[in-house]
């Protein structure tokens, strides 16, 4: 266990990596975490995470923990363009308001690890703490920072996010996709961000200062014609690319009506590989079922369901050779076809959504078992061919309401509980 004082100068920031855990307080001054301020004489405890401590104006941390991986002070960081962006962007949110009119409706984008889910959750906190209630929304399918990896989420963030848990207090409105990547299913994609983009336009409508809060869209790894579909679906209006020369260029001639901002990448970001990413999921799944301490402890549940009274489906069934399909036929109808799928051994471990779909419903024009909302996550904990019962891991009592129905995420992550 080590323990050691930080004296920042204004404008600089500490970076810190925590492989385990680690403890930070704020002894004097004022710091924010990706746009979140740190109350002076709190204890901070993080685990699994890389934060950076950033200061204004200076101040004095205290950081201590296991394995606190070379923490450093930087002095250089891009957050001066990232405030400068914040604030016009507000302009346009007073305008916005004074009109009672639409704000503006910002979209992430750039290549892999170079910070767009930082720079848009500091975004979102920057717009909380001056009152604004902007509707984030999660298209970052290999984090899903907000529901479960392989979900879409949105939800409005009318407060700045807790720095322990981050959006584990949020009620998000979550969609199933079930993949890590947005190639995976580029149809199912498009088709979840339409249902998400017509429920932000509902709650927008509800409510004027969600309406000129306006988007904040964090994106994953998204190439130039996905970004054009994407900001066609939100109405996107301010298109912000992180790092990546050509594609800012490229979509300033591709989108006229918006405005594209370049931004470049802060030097603190961490370049993570496939099992940091694994293992950043794993964190993640296992706050959602056990809690995180900013939330405080979870009591997660182990009901054991019948087979008879869980339906289970997969999205996504092999594809048929065009030649053998209907004259007139969807070549791509197979990505978003439901598949059922019988519980053996092999669903030891799987992770579920639960879906909100009535007992008994059927799958028609007005009606798509796809499309519609996830209440919740389970994960399979033991299956009992015999008895014909699967033990479930659920974040609460009662969860999930039986009978229901359950959406396989295609990735199948570790026991939650090791
Ligand atoms: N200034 C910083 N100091 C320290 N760590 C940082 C900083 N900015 C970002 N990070 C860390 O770098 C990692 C990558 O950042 P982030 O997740 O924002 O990138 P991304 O572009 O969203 O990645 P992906 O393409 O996987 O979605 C994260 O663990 C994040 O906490
Ligand atoms: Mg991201």
């Amino acid at each position: 266990m080590s323990e050691k004082t930080y004296e920042l100068e204004a404008e600089s920031e500490l970076r810190v990596e925590i492989p385990t855990t680690a403890e930070l307080t704020l002894v004097s001054g004022a710091a924010e975490v990706y746009g979140t301020e740190m109350v002076v004489g709190k204890l901070y405890t993080l685990r699994a995470t890389n934060i950076a401590v950033f200061t204004w104006k200076g101040g004095t941390i205290k950081l201590s923990g296991n394995a606190v991986d070379s923490p450093y002070v930087a002095k250089e960081t891009p957050m001066l363009s990232y405030i400068n962006v914040h604030a016009a962007l507000d302009q346009r949110r007073t305008t916005a308001a004074a009109a009672s009119g639409t704000g503006p409706r910002t979209m992430i984008v750039g290549p892999a690890n170079v910070g767009k889910s930082t720079l848009a959750m500091i975004l979102a906190n920057y717009a909380a703490r001056v009152g604004r209630r902007p509707i984030y929304l999660d298209l970052d399918v290999g984090e899903g920072a907000a529901g479960m990896p392989g979900t879409l989420t949105a939800m409005t963030v009318d407060r700045p996010l807790d720095i322990e848990s981050r959006f584990a207090r949020c009620k998000p409105l979550t969609f199933h996709y079930g993949h890590g990547k947005i190639n995976e299913s580029t149809r199912l994609f498009t088709l979840l961000v339409d249902k998400l983009a017509k429920a932000a336009t509902r709650r927008a409508e509800r409510d004027p200062v969600v309406a000129s809060s306006g988007y904040i869209v964090n994106t994953s790894d998204l190439d130039k014609d996905m970004v054009m579909s994407v900001a066609a679906q939100f109405e996107i209006d301010v298109v912000m690319v992180l790092d990546n020369e050509r594609m800012y260029n490229e979509l300033q001639a591709a989108i006229p009506g918006s405005t594209v901002v370049k931004l470049t990448k802060s030097g603190g970001v961490v370049p993570r590989d496939m099992a940091a990413k694994e293992a950043a999921r794993l964190s993640h799944v296992k706050q959602y079922y056990y809690g995180s301490p900013g939330q405080g402890a979870l009591h997660p549940a182990l009901p054991v369901v019948h087979f008879d009274d869980v339906s289970i489906f997969k999205i996504g069934a092999p594809p048929v050779p065009a030649a053998c399909l209907p004259f007139g036929a969807d070549p791509f109808g197979h990505e978003t076809q439901t598949v059922p799928i019988k519980p053996t051994q092999d669903l030891v471990h799987a992770c579920f959504t639960v879906s909100s779909a009535p007992a008994g419903w059927q799958d028609t024009e007005g009606f798509k078992l796809i499309e519609t909302e996830g209440l919740g996550f389970v994960s399979v904990q033991n299956v009992d061919m015999e008895e014909r019962t699967m033990t479930l891991l659920a974040p609460a009592q009662g969860m999930p309401a039986l009978p229901c129905t359950l959406l396989l995420c295609e990735q199948t992550y570790s026991d939650a509980s090791n």
